[in-house]
C-alpha cells in the first residue's frame, strides 16, 4: 500500500461529500499551480452525487480553476447520455452543465460506439491529450473511485480478465449494475494517478469497507488499487466505518 494513506470518517452523507469537494478543490488548485493544469477522473454510480453537485455551488464553483479543468472518467456504462445510467449524463445533470466554463475540457468515454472500439479510441484520446507514446501511461492529478459490495471498483469486477489487463489501459466489459457494456480503466492507469480518493458511505458497504481496509479478504478487485507513488485516502461516513476494528484513525 502507498505510504501516504489515510482513513477520514466523516459523520454522514452530507458532511462527506462537502470534505470530498474541499479535497477535489484543493487538489486542483495544487495541481493548477504546480504544473498549469488539473486532470481528474470521476467515477458512476450514486456515491460521488452529492460531491457533483456541491462543485456547482459556492465556495467551490468559483475556487476551483475550472479553465484549467479536465474532466474525464473512470468508467462509462454503454449506454446514450439521456439514460439515466449513463455516468457522464448524471455528471451534466448534478454540475457540469451549470458550469459554463468547464464545457469544452469535458472528455466523456465513447458509450455510443460498439465497446472495444470505444476503449481504444478513449485511450487513444487519452494518450494524445496527455502528449504520451502509444502505451506510455499518462499520470492523473485526482482520481475518484467508489466501490461496490462486491468489492468491485471502477468497472473492474471480481474475476474479470480486466483485472490482468496490462498494456491496455481502457478496456471494455460487461457487468455489474446495470448489466450492460461498459469501458473502464485498468489499474496501471488507476495506480499511477497523483491522488486517489475512495468514497465509500451506508450501512452496505461497512463490509466491504471492512474487508478492504483491514485486508480481511483476498481477490477483491479494489485490493488492486496501490498507486505507485501518489496519495490513497479512504473518505467514509460513520455508516460505512462501522464494522472497522479501529475506528480512530
Ligand atoms: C460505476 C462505478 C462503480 C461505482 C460503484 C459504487 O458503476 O459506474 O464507477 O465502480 O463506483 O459501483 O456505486 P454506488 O455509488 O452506486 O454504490
Amino acid at each position: 500500500m502507498s505510504h501516504q494513506f489515510q482513513v477520514l470518517i466523516e459523520p454522514d452523507k452530507t458532511e462527506l461529500s462537502r470534505v470530498a469537494a474541499t479535497s477535489f478543490a484543493d487538489s486542483g488548485r495544487a495541481a493548477v499551480s504546480q504544473r498549469g493544469i488539473f486532470t481528474v477522473a470521476l467515477s458512476g454510480g450514486s456515491t460521488p452525487r452529492g460531491l457533483h453537485r456541491l462543485l456547482a455551488e459556492e465556495p467551490f464553483v468559483t475556487g476551483i480553476p475550472w479553465h484549467e479543468t479536465h474532466i474525464f472518467w473512470v468508467d462509462e456504462r454503454c449506454v446514450p447520455f439521456e439514460n439515466p445510467a449513463s455516468n457522464y449524463g448524471a455528471a451534466r445533470e448534478d454540475f457540469l452543465d451549470h458550469i459554463p466554463a468547464v464545457q469544452k475540457n469535458v472528455h466523456p468515454m465513447p458509450a455510443h460506439m460498439p465497446p472495444e472500439e470505444g476503449a481504444e479510441e478513449y485511450q487513444f484520446e487519452i494518450t494524445r491529450f496527455f502528449g504520451k507514446k502509444a502505451h506510455e501511461i499518462p499520470v492523473f492529478d485526482l482520481i475518484l473511485l467508489g466501490i461496490g459490495t462486491d468489492g468491485h471498483t471502477a468497472s473492474l469486477f471480481p474475476g474479470d480478465p480486466a483485472l490482468h489487463a496490462r498494456g491496455s489501459f481502457i478496456v471494455a466489459v460487461k457487468g455489474g449494475t446495470p448489466n450492460v457494456h461498459r469501458l473502464t480503466m485498468t489499474y496501471p492507469i488507476l495506480n499511477g494517478a497523483r491522488e486517489i480518493l475512495f468514497l465509500a458511505t451506508g450501512k452496505d458497504k461497512a463490509a466491504v469497507v471492512r474487508a478492504l481496509i483491514e485486508k480481511e479478504q483476498k481477490g477483491l478487485p479494489a485490493q488492486g488499487i496501490h498507486p505507485i507513488s501518489g496519495k490513497l485516502t479512504w473518505l467514509l461516513d460513520r455508516q460505512a466505518a462501522a464494522l472497522l476494528k479501529d475506528r480512530t484513525r
